[in-house]
């Protein structure tokens, strides 16, 4: 806040939940930077209500809310925060890894409802990391960054990349004891995974999302969850956040958590830093730190 008001006036939107797109239009009128968060919808007609509009600054890596070809067709700059929050999501990523392969939530529910008769031998038996295989979709930062945790764990690693390199994904899927995905949400990749990929993988195998929702078709995660087709998920981050697919909420062999990826105070001062330096620039005249590629 005080980076953005040492350059000029400062609207901020203090309602809950997220801003409507015509409350958002109408705000953008006249002035000429946006920070936006990854709930915020920045589409051709909030963009076009902002006709002053110089810079996006979206406080995320992913910008899939906002409409980057109107931005760049009204000469309007967008930026993102990548790697500041690398660290932070490739953590939650092994969280979440862990957490589901290791039962920790079949475990504290059983603590918390008081149903824990004890220690015995075979209670809640998981998957051990080492020697196993983990399949990475999407080989950039993040996804590099989960790379190098699993091998700290004693995991082998296969990936998938855009840029030709590694496995093909049918391969991945089916030799994976984990498939962990780290690809952006583009017209491409909405819902890469889904019934037939699902039934590629190991009947043995975990699905970790920490990405973007539509990557998965969820109705098809909460299928082949109930039908032990895999035999279990990780997810940060869901097809219609909130909502989450009401298949999966009474599944034990799914972890749930509220897109926490990069929610470190470290982190998300990081990023609102960041994406506040690209605003400054911008209105300064100065070249963007990380505009969108
Ligand atoms: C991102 O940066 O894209 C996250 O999903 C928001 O924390």
């Amino acid at each position: 806040m005080s980076r953005l008001e040492a350059v000029g006036d400062v609207d901020v939107y203090r309602g809950g939940g997220s801003i409507t797109g015509a409350e958002l239009a109408a705000r953008v009128a006249g002035k000429q930077a946006l920070l936006s968060m990854v709930t915020d919808t920045v589409d051709r007609a909030v963009i076009a209500a902002g006709t002053e509009l110089r810079v996006i600054a979206n406080v995320a890596v992913g910008y899939n809310n906002i409409d980057v070809a109107a931005a760049r067709e009204q000469g309007i700059v967008v930026t993102n925060t990548p790697d500041v929050l690398t660290d932070a999501t490739a953590d939650f990523t092994m969280a979440l890894m862990l957490a589901v392969t290791r039962r920790l939530g079949e475990g504290e529910r059983m603590v918390r409802d008081g149903a824990w008769k004890g220690w015995a031998f075979d209670q809640l038996l998981g998957m051990q990391l080492r020697g196993k295989q983990l399949g990475v979709v999407g080989f950039g930062r993040i996804g590099r960054a989960v790379a190098d945790r699993a091998a700290a764990f004693g995991m082998t690693v296969a990936h998938t990349s855009r840029s030709g390199g590694g496995l093909p994904l049918d391969r991945l899927l089916a030799t994976s004891d984990v498939v962990s995905l780290h690809v952006p949400l583009t017209p491409e990749t909405r819902h890469l995974i889904g019934q037939p990929e699902l039934a590629r993988m190991k009947r043995s195998a975990y699905l970790i999302n920490t990405t973007r929702g539509p990557v998965v078709d969820e109705a098809a995660l909460a299928w082949a969850l109930k039908n032990r087709i895999i035999s279990g998920a990780g997810l940060d981050v869901y097809e219609r956040e909130p909502e989450i697919h009401p298949d999966l909420l009474p599944l034990d062999n799914v972890v749930l958590a509220p897109h926490l990826g990069s929610a470190t105070i470290e982190t998300r001062t990081a990023m609102a830093d960041l994406a506040a330096r690209n605003v400054v620039a911008v209105l300064s005249g100065e070249p963007p730190l990380t505009p969108v590629a």
